[in-house]
């Protein structure tokens, strides 16, 4: 059991035309076994708060931990999954994922062991020798969660990981990490601008608003959980219930655009 937590966060960014306020006194906690989902408009600070995670980038105030000990750069107990894969594309799938194995000076034989167990994991088995150029991008964003998974972290830190793919795609996806958080018991930060997909993925939703970026309301929700107990995709997204509340998140998201205020200087 691992805790990821963000206490009181603030950032603030220099920039040419004055410091831009990112955060404002922002708290969350990834646990082992949740999925926290962030979302809101573009600019609210969501890339931000995955970077402080991730230690990517340091607070301006308050404390980002892990298990009490405060973050002090990158680390294999967080991986981190973007938009885009940032594979190498002449490689093989099976070389993408050992790479991250070989900088950490595992022998060749176990990096192909782990390598071709975590692409099993996300249903690539038979494709561990295919280039990456000749790979759909669903399958791309499969090897990029095969490699994220390969170091073992305790904590998965995706921003926008299913941006870029086709709706029905997209869904086998969040189908497929749902499988994967549930096997794992990770615990799972994700950055969406679709409503849809932070509903269904979550077990907890934070709603962040821009400049100053903050979290403005905060949902437990329960579809995920329901997904993983058994009820099909299609049911729960056409749920009275999850369409009210897909609503009610829109509303909540058009109102802190329009309650906006300009950047604290
Ligand atoms: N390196 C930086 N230097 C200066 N300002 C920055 C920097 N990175 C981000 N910002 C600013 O901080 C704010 C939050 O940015 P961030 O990237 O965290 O937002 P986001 O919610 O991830 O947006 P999007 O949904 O568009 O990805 C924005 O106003 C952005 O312009
Ligand atoms: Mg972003």
């Amino acid at each position: 059991m691992a805790r990821l937590s963000v206490e009181n966060v603030s950032v603030t960014y220099g920039g040419k035309r004055g410091p831009v306020k990112a955060l404002a006194d922002v708290s969350v906690e990834v646990a082992s076994g949740e999925i926290v989902v962030a979302l809101g408009a573009s600019g609210c600070g969501k890339s931000t708060l995955l970077g402080l995670m991730a230690g990517f980038l340091k607070p301006t105030a308050g404390a980002v931990q892990v298990d009490g000990v405060p973050i002090a750069g990158p680390g294999t107990d967080r991986a981190v999954v973007f938009q885009d894969d940032a594979l190498m594309p002449w490689l093989s799938a099976e070389d993408n994922v050992a790479f991250g194995l070989q900088m950490r000076g595992f022998k060749q034989a176990e990096r192909r062991a782990a390598a071709r167990e975590m692409l099993a994991q996300v249903g690539l088995e038979g494709f561990a020798g295919h280039a990456i150029h000749e790979m759909s991008g669903g399958m791309r964003q499969r090897v990029g969660l095969a490699r994220a998974l390969a170091v073992k972290p305790d904590f998965l830190l995706m921003d926008e990981p299913l941006g870029a793919l086709d709706e029905l795609t997209r869904e086998r996806m969040q189908m497929l990490i749902l499988n994967l958080w549930q096997r794992s018991g990770k615990g799972i930060f994700l950055i969406t601008h679709s409503i849809e997909e932070a509903l269904f993925m979550a077990s907890e939703l934070v709603l962040l608003s821009p400049r100053p970026g903050r979290i403005v309301q905060r949902y437990q929700t329960g579809f995920a959980r329901r997904f993983i107990a058994g009820e099909p995709v299609r049911a729960i997204k056409a749920d009275p219930q999850f369409v009210a509340m897909r609503e009610e998140l829109a509303n909540a998201i058009l109102a802190s655009e329009e309650n906006e205020v300009t950047h604290v200087g």
